[in-house]
């Protein structure tokens, strides 16, 4: 094998490593608009097919616990998390952290909730900017 083969086969390797081809993967979330988030957050139906909104189980008050838990003070939960030696999901900081809550909300369950509650397809229902959206909103929650 030539030399510049070998050189090509590695980096090969280290591109499909880091992609993740299994368990590697990292959940992270680019840039969002916190007023876009927040007027997504609180439409009572979201999404292609209209499922129930944010604020229809999630109040941003403290201690006011509807169907899923408030997200009074969300963003410094989500910098701890991560952190957590319990955590077993694949992101590295809060806004990651908030994405995979969206995304694959069991990842994490919220202590005291059930799993399964919150839809698990906004995914496919949101689009990835708008879930960046929606994570700059919570990351204001502090
Ligand atoms: C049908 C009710 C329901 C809807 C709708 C819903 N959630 Fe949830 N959510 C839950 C429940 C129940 C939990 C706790 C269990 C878990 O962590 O998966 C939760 C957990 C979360 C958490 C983690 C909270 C914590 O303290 O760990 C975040 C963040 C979150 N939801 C954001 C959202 C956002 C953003 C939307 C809208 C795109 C949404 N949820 C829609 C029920 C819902």
């Amino acid at each position: 094998m030539s030399r510049s083969t070998l050189v090509l086969l590695v980096l090969v390797v280290l591109v499909l490593a880091a992609c993740g081809g299994g368990g590697g993967q990292t959940v992270s979330a680019g840039p969002g608009d916190a007023a876009k988030g927040q007027a997504l957050f609180e439409q009572k139906t979201i999404g292609k097919d209209n499922l129930q909104g944010c604020v229809t189980c999630h109040s941003t008050q403290k201690d006011v616990v509807l169907t899923g838990p408030a997200l009074a003070g969300i963003a410094n939960d989500a910098a701890e998390s991560p952190k957590d030696p319990a955590y077993k999901g694949q992101a590295k900081d809060a806004a990651g952290w908030l994405k995979e809550s969206i995304i694959n909300p069991d990842a994490d369950v919220a202590d005291g909730f059930q799993p399964k509650v919150m839809p698990q397809n906004f995914k496919d229902e949101l689009t990835d900017q708008q879930i960046n959206d929606i994570v700059a909103y919570l990351m204001t929650l502090k």
